[in-house]
């Protein structure tokens, strides 16, 4: 789960990362009330931010400077329902200003194809870091992190060596740099990221900005986490699958539903139908495996999140029989439907084979029920559910 900048802000100040104050907010007349505090507070300026899932907010004119509350009211109202690459801003975050006498850049993050952490460190932060990294990656320092070590003091030291800081930025910096892998290792992130890490006129250092990814696969650790999730933006039918404890991922502008057990089967199966329906120009409107040992009520709960998606208009069921047999499956599909009765109103195409496909096409053409068509193979089934699409 990615956060927006005021969450991360505030899981980093819960950390002992130095953050100016801020307060968030979703009405024009809230902003002005809240720069009307913090300027009270802290004389000087307020930046009113969007507050959306993506990069580049400052380009698309959702960061903005004020002097008075009046100033960041006008900004808030002129921000607020604005479109910044396809996300709505529903809030904005007022924050004190900084007197910013350099820009730096640090991130952690996952990089899974090293299996390791990668600490990523700029003395030229501010920009667009994905331009450095082209234009002059040696600007930009990259650090492995070995995931049982961390950052201790000596690492995190070679890394801000790497990125060519100075002895008095370093002693500066490392602190920070240890709260922030704190905020990752502690919070179970997958990104912390911080673009620009400030230094200010006065000497300090302050995240300005902050980009945190929450690892979902630990949330089980993090009941606090749960409030963070934003029902405004999440996906209606993925947020149902979820709560069914299913591996549901809704694919924008599809029509043939999909359900497979096995990620690699599936994944395959979401090729197949692309390919197939190239021509009628439909595919595939989910991605969704039922695992290795789905049962009966499995099933139901993933033709049920399908049948309820209305852009699908045909569902595809590619199972591989194997240690859960195909029979098991077909009974599966059949006790579904029954489960389901009058809400089940799309054609259903199967493709078994595997571990007991005979028996599992018997119970299926015995159930000889209308929704339910049998294909022997994975492309005569995939072009078969893609034609149904397109009708
Ligand atoms: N509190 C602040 N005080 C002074 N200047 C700020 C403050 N917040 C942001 N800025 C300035 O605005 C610039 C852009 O802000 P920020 O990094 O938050 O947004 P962005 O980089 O445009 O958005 P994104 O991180 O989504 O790409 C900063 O590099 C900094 O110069
Ligand atoms: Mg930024």
């Amino acid at each position: 789960m990615d956060l927006y900048e005021y969450q991360a802000r505030e899981l980093f100040a819960q950390h002992g990362v130095p953050v100016l104050p801020a307060t968030v907010v979703s009405t024009a007349e809230e902003a002005y009330q809240a720069a009307a505090d913090l300027l009270a507070a802290h004389p000087g300026i307020v930046v009113v931010k969007a507050q959306v899932k993506t990069g580049g907010r400052g380009k698309a004119g959702g960061v903005k400077i004020a002097k008075t509350a009046a100033e960041a009211q006008a900004h808030a109202s002129q921000i607020l329902g604005m479109d910044i690459k396809g996300h709505t801003v529903h809030k904005v975050l007022i924050a004190s200003g900084a007197d910013i006498a350099e820009e730096y850049y640090f991130s952690i993050l996952l990089d899974r194809a090293q299996r390791q952490y990668l600490a990523m460190c700029s003395k030229e932060g501010g920009m667009e870091i994905e331009q450095l990294a082209v234009e002059r990656p040696e600007a930009l320092a990259k650090v492995a992190i070995d995931p049982l070590r961390g950052i201790d003091t000596e690492i995190a030291t070679q890394i801000l060596l790497a990125a060519g800081f100075n002895a008095q930025q370093q002693e500066k910096l490392l602190p920070v740099i240890l709260r922030l892998w704190e905020v990752y290792t502690a919070q179970d992130a997958t990104l912390v990221e911080v673009n620009p890490l400030v230094l200010t006129k006065q000497g300090e250092i302050i995240a300005l900005d902050g980009k945190v990814s929450l690892d979902d696969n630990a949330r089980f650790r993090h009941q606090e986490h749960n409030q963070l999730v934003d029902k405004r933006t999440e996906n209606p039918l993925e947020a149902k699958a979820k709560a069914l404890g299913l591996n549901y991922v809704k694919l924008t502008g599809g029509q043939v539903g999909i359900i497979g057990n096995g990620a690699g089967l599936v994944m395959s199966t979401l090729d197949v139908v692309a390919y197939a329906g190239a021509e009628y120009q439909v595919g595939p409107a989910n991605f969704l495996d039922i695992g290795g040992g789905a049962d009966a009520s499995v099933m139901a709960n993933g033709l049920e999140v399908i049948l309820h998606d209305p852009e699908v208009r045909s569902v595809f069921v590619n199972v591989f029989g194997g240690i859960t047999a195909c029979d098991q499956v077909a009974a599966g599909i059949v006790q579904a439907l029954e489960i389901l009765g009058d809400k089940a109103t799309k054609p259903i195409v199967v493709r078994l084979d595997g571990n007991n496909v005979e028996a599992g096409r018997e119970i299926l053409a015995k159930a000889n029920h209308q929704l339910i068509i049998i294909e022997p193979t994975m492309d005569g089934a995939a072009a078969k559910a893609a034609r149904l699409a397109a009708n």
